[in-house]
């Protein structure tokens, strides 16, 4: 992995487009992800995607982000609410890690209110739809010291 920005996205995600449309809207995690490319770019930054429904295949990407990225932006789904291993991995990352989602869990059921992430990263964006994304990668290249980023 050679990049600046990771984007790490967990179980499900591959199904946004079709899934639950009236919470995550019917933007497809390609498109997602091409637009955040297409931003990053403006600073001249690669821009690398994983997506898994698999825990192990994530927390190695994670891994291989600590000699290869500068920051992560993460979207875990519903591992970010039981992941510890997710969390273990992530913490061993030297860079900025920003969580982010989709939906606002604080406002949804309650086995979505804890995030084991969050001792872990940097800060959280939620529930601002694609605009979640757009603003953790703002945030990320404002704390790696790009000006006027957000
Ligand atoms: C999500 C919120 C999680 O609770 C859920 O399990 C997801 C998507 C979001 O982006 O809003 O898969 O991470």
């Amino acid at each position: 992995m050679n990049c600046d920005v990771l984007v790490l996205s967990g179980p499900n995600l591959d199904q946004l487009g079709t899934r639950s449309p009236e919470i995550y809207g019917t933007t497809t995690l390609e498109e997602h992800v091409s637009r955040l490319r297409e931003r990053a770019s403006r600073w001249g930054w690669v821009l690398e995607h994983r997506q898994s429904n698999f825990e192990g295949d994530l927390i190695e990407s994670a891994h291989e982000a600590r000699s290869g990225a500068r920051a992560i932006i993460v979207n875990a789904g519903a591992l970010s609410h039981v992941s510890w291993a997710l969390t273990d991995a992530l913490a061993m990352f030297p860079g900025p890690v920003v969580e982010v989602h989709l939906s606002n869990p604080a406002a949804r059921e309650p086995f979505r209110h804890v995030s084991t992430l969050a001792p872990v990263v940097a800060g959280t964006v939620a529930g601002f739809g694609a605009l979640s994304y757009d603003l953790a990668l703002g945030a990320l290249a404002t704390l790696l010291g790009v000006d006027g980023a957000l």
